[in-house]
């Protein structure tokens, strides 16, 4: 955005006790991102080169994660949860490379978004040492209160220290801002713990950069960039939102959803335009759809590529690896799992296609199943372009069936099955006329039998 270098520190020691977890409360998933992830993504997309996460409760965890999502990041360790300001001091040796912005932002408020901090680092750059991002809750209680004089940001008072007078102010701190580099340590070592809670508090560098002759504002963002979570009820509201957001943005990009809040995507979800997706479709993470692809209702995607035209579902189940290229089709209640569907191949009913290739223009009965596990290993199936496999054949791997090969139904194939050969891997048909009838007859004679004895015996 600028050509001024920037450090995100990301708040993360809270215990969040109210989750009732065994996982560290940020570690918690949005759309298939663990809530700090979406932060430090936040961050990122806001211009920051640097991120400094500070943690604490379920240190080794964290760090497990952060190295999969922020592999850049560095974590610090604070001991003990003395207060915001005190956790912000844990990244000094992040804070003092000298960064000329320092944003801080909180690990469990996962829906911040890159443009809130960017409208706060252009205050920055504009002059001012502290921008405080501030929103108006529909019920400002718990939340510190933007006290301002003249367009300048004076204090930050928390509920518990607030006068009546402050407590009616509707402004409040987010708990985020953006701090001038040049400033932050020294503004940060000047904070003390005489207040309610008797915690350091991050706020507090408000009214000490203001008596320095600093100058401090505050800027608005909406609720939900503010909204911070503690259970499991507010995780599930920031889920709404951010799937609201995300079809918003879908359909804004050409992507038809008949029923958007019916449609469950992923953070990390590609969908091209002039895709249809019917009611009640969920993509799992790695999932990526061209355009002009069908997606039929109540299908279950997740690490799955969908080319062009395409047509998945309805009650289709793809998962990892299943890579479908043009005009290939998937159909009602199949599963497809690390396997190719090359050009316009059909895999239509009721089939198990997995680590397997499906040729182009190959057509799979319903019921097919590849056998590809024997309990230990996975093997391949190999089916040649234009191949014919009839319905409710086994195909045990590994095994090839050639180019145009055709498979009569029924069949258990366990050998190679040459370009355009025909296979039976199944018993003959005996046909013995009459015996039907004979069969009947017997049987209806004897259960007759049967019924006579029993009521002599009463
Ligand atoms: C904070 C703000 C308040 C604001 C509110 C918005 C301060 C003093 N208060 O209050 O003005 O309205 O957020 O939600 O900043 N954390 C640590 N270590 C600590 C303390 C906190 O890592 O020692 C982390 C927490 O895990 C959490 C974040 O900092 O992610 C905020 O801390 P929390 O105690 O929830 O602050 P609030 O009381 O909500
Ligand atoms: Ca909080």
């Amino acid at each position: 955005m600028n050509q001024r270098t920037c450090l995100s520190v990301i708040l993360a020691a809270g215990e969040g006790t109210r989750m009732k977890s065994a996982l560290p409360k940020v570690l918690h998933q949005i759309a298939g991102l663990p809530m700090v992830a979406h932060v430090v993504k936040a961050a990122e997309a806001a211009g920051a080169s640097g991120v400094a996460l500070v943690i604490g409760h379920g240190a080794d965890e964290m760090r497990k994660t952060a190295a999969k999502f922020a592999p850049e990041a560095e974590t610090f360790v604070q001991e003990k949860r003395l207060g915001t300001a005190h956790a912000v001091i844990a990244a000094r040796a992040a804070i003092s490379k000298g960064y000329d912005d320092v944003l801080v932002m909180f690990g469990d408020t996962p829906l911040i978004d890159a443009q809130a901090l960017a409208t706060a680092r252009r205050k920055l750059a504009e002059g001012a040492a502290v921008a405080v991002i501030g929103f108006r809750p529909p019920n400002p209680a718990g939340y510190g209160r933007l006290i301002e004089q003249a367009g300048r940001l004076v204090a930050i008072r928390e509920e518990k220290d607030c006068s009546e007078a402050e407590k009616k102010i509707g402004f409040c701190n987010a708990g985020m801002m953006a701090v001038a580099g040049a400033h932050a340590l020294k503004l940060l070592d000047a904070v003390g713990n005489k207040n309610a809670k008797g915690e350091y508090y991050l706020t507090d560098i408000v009214e000490i950069a203001g008596a320095q002759g600093l100058d401090v504002v505050a800027t608005e963002a909406s609720f939900e960039n503010a909204l911070g979570i503690n259970n499991r009820a507010e995780l599930a509201q920031a889920e709404a939102i951010w799937q609201q957001r995300r079809r918003h943005e879908a359909m804004l990009s050409g992507v038809t959803l008949i029923a958007p809040e019916t449609v469950y995507f992923s953070h990390d979800t590609e969908i091209g335009a002039d895709t249809i997706v019917e009611p009640n479709v969920w993509f799992g993470p790695g999932v990526m759809v061209a355009s002009g692809a069908k997606i039929h209702a109540f299908s279950h995607i997740e690490g799955a590529t969908i080319a062009s035209n395409c047509n998945v579902g309805p009650f289709a189940r793809l998962r990892p690896g299943a890579d479908l290229r043009n005009k290939a089709k998937v159909g009602n209640f199949c599963e497809v799992k690390q396997a190719v569907i090359e050009e316009g191949a059909k895999v239509n009913h009721l089939t198990y296609i997995g680590d397997a290739r499906v040729g182009a223009g190959a057509n799979i009965g319903a019921g097919t199943i590849t056998c590809n596990y024997d309990g230990y290993s996975k093997f391949f199936t190999d089916i040649g372009e234009g191949a014919f496999i009839g319905s409710n054949s086994s195909l045990v791997a590994p095994v090839t069936i050639g180019n145009g090969g055709y498979i009569a139904s029924g069949s258990v194939i366990t050998e190679t099955v040459p370009d355009d050969a025909l296979a039976f891997g199944r018993a003959r048909q005996k046909t013995i006329p009459g015996k039907g009838k004979e069969l009947r007859e017997r049987f209806a004679s004897a259960a007759a039998a049967k019924k006579k004895a029993a009521g002599a015996d009463h």
